[in-house]
């Protein structure tokens, strides 16, 4: 793990990195932070990209900014990331709340981003049951604690077949939602509730982008997934086998391959 102030924000932000080339810029879904792209970091950077992986804000390593976390901020976030390591452009991509936050990095920075990845995310905002559903999980969180939420949400995020039949995957997500605080899980619960629209902004995004989807996805299903290919023209939607929505611990191999194949084309 390393750090870097980002004073604007009022915050050190704690990231992962690995590999020197094209950065490529990972944002993690929730409740977890930067430690669910362990599969990524090796392989890309084998590939010959720079991943980065920050922590959002009161997530993992990264306190609480001195603003409310909120979507639209975490794009902000990622740009002031970039600015404190000198990046000019990057590849951008998140799964599912990650997703929400790289949607907003491509509608707050579009001159920054070289390419987007949209994993297991889709563009709608949370209707009224689902706002009400974020609310209950507050209460949840601030009376029992992180556990609960874990203990809640991980068997719906994991697919059968990776909670079956690949311990590996289970431990990782296990470990990394369950060493979150209450008050990031609540600042994360709270943006994710109060999310933008994200649909108006995506056929103005003019960049490669490459959806990801688990198969088996029962948060964010291969609908929401074909939603966002139609919505970002020229943008390639690939399903990823045996997968739920943590496609990317779920299946490894197949997320990773499908992002390196997408990356090279992109290189000059
Ligand atoms: C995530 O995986 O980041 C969350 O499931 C996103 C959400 O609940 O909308």
């Amino acid at each position: 793990m390393k750090t870097i102030d980002l004073p604007r924000c009022g915050l050190t932000a704690a990231y992962d990195e690995a590999g020197t080339g094209l950065p490529v810029v990972l944002l993690h879904g929730f409740p977890f932070d930067r430690g669910m792209w362990e599969p990524q970091l090796a392989p890309l950077a084998a590939a010959g990209f720079r991943v980065l992986a920050p922590d959002f804000p009161g997530m993992g390593r990264t306190a609480a900014g001195t603003e409310p976390f909120a979507i639209d901020g975490a794009g902000d976030f990622v740009a002031a990331v970039l600015d404190a390591l000198g990046v000019a452009r990057a590849v951008v991509g998140g799964l599912s709340m990650g997703g929400y936050a790289a949607m907003a990095f491509a509608r707050r920075h579009p001159a920054r981003l070289a390419g987007l990845i949209l994993a297991d995310t889709k563009a709608a905002p949370d209707d009224e049951a689902g706002r009400a559903t974020r609310d209950r999980l507050i209460a949840t969180a601030k009376a029992e604690g992180p556990g609960a939420i874990a203990d809640e949400m991980l068997p719906k995020l994991m697919g059968e077949k990776a909670r079956k039949t690949n311990p590996a995957a289970v431990r990782l997500a296990e470990t990394v939602a369950r060493r979150q605080t209450v008050d990031g899980i609540v600042g994360a619960l709270a943006a994710l509730r109060d999310r933008p629209d994200a649909a108006p902004g995506l056929p103005k995004v003019a960049v490669p982008t490459l959806v990801l989807v688990g198969e088996y996805d029962e948060v964010t299903p291969p609908l929401a997934a074909a939603r966002l290919g139609a919505l970002v023209a020229g943008s390639e939607v690939v399903h990823i086998p045996g997968a739920g929505h943590l496609s990317n611990v779920e299946n490894p191999d197949a997320f990773n391959a499908a992002v390196v194949g997408w990356l090279k084309q992109l290189k000059p």
